[in-house]
């Protein structure tokens, strides 16, 4: 059942690029990622989107994408509506101290759609490390960044923009894409990371935190698409808990990352996992890695 792994009859050839940098991004490991796919045949799922790095990877022909955060969904569907329009505004917002001070106070409600896209990219190139962080009202906290660089590169954005026509974009809790995923689906799932400090270094990215309890919510969701014939792939920390958590139901398998959004030098070279209900392909590099355990 399992094919070559990596680009299936479900995607095209033409990979694109994210436009937006994300706290826990996988950019740097999309190749890896997509390299560890199953031959699927269905839609490719991703939940969890972010910026999506995996999906601009993949370039599938179908997709699904979601994430919690609203913000987000309305900047991909606007940039998949009217690109012209998102770098037109874009075009008008100084890079200053006091511009980004108004932004950042500005309540999403009080902006059309958008005002709101072009709120997310102006903030994820201006904040510092352009980092996404709400606080418990959802207000965006992460101060100036002054960083001396353009908001977007129209090449990429115009192509993320014909790569996400093609895509349905929603709102939704990670459960809402697992329930519904059929037998051949891919689904992709990268969310908010157990942290290797313990939970106290937890990074915010919604009102809502990301405890264990929804961790425990995830592995019982992918047990029942698993149950449906749906392909599962989950990327998380290298931690006693993930392992516990999927040892029973998936396959694990280490790959080796350094976690570059993670200022502390102790943690630079802490691994990711990748938790599988398939043997990995071969070819995939991840394969190569020293062996869970
Ligand atoms: C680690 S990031 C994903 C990064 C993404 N793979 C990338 O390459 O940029 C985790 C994402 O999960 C989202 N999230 C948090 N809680 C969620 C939930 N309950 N359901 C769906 N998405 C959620 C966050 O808004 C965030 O965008």
């Amino acid at each position: 059942m399992i094919g070559s792994g990596g680009r299936s009859t479900s995607t095209t050839t033409a990979p694109g690029r994210s436009f937006l940098k994300w706290a826990g991004g996988k950019t740097r490991y999309a190749s890896t990622i997509v390299a560890a796919a199953p031959d699927f045949t269905g839609v490719y799922r991703e939940p969890f989107l972010g910026s999506g790095a995996v999906f601009f990877e993949l370039s599938p022909r179908r997709a699904v994408l979601s994430d919690a955060n609203p913000e987000l969904i309305v900047c991909f569907t606007m940039v998949a509506k009217d690109p012209e329009a998102v770098m037109r505004l874009l075009d008008e917002q100084p890079n200053t101290p006091e511009h980004f001070a108004a932004m950042r106070h500005r309540s999403p409600a009080d902006c059309s759609d958008l005002e709101r896209a072009v709120r997310v990219i102006y903030l994820n190139k201006t904040a510092f490390r352009g980092l996404w962080r709400v606080n418990r009202r959802g207000q965006f906290n992460t101060p100036y960044g002054a960083y001396d660089r353009p908001y977007y590169n129209r090449a990429i954005l115009l192509g993320a923009a014909s790569l996400l026509a093609r895509a349905e974009l929603r709102v939704a809790d990670f459960t809402t894409q697992l329930d519904e995923a059929d037998a051949g689906d891919w689904v992709y799932l990268d969310p908010p990371y157990v942290p290797s400090g313990g939970w106290a270094d937890f990074k915010r990215y919604t009102p809502e935190q990301f405890g264990e309890a929804d961790h425990v919510r995830l592995r019982d969701a992918m047990r029942r698409a698993a149950g449906r014939g749906v392909w599962l792939t989950l990327t998380n920390s290298d931690t006693p808990f993930v392992r516990e958590l999927f040892g029973a139901d998936f396959m694990i398998t280490p790959m080796p990352t350094r976690r570059d959004i993670n200022l502390r030098a102790a943690n630079r070279g802490s691994r990711d996992l990748i938790v599988t209900n398939y043997p990995l392909p071969p070819s995939a590099p991840a394969t190569a890695a020293a062996p869970a355990g």
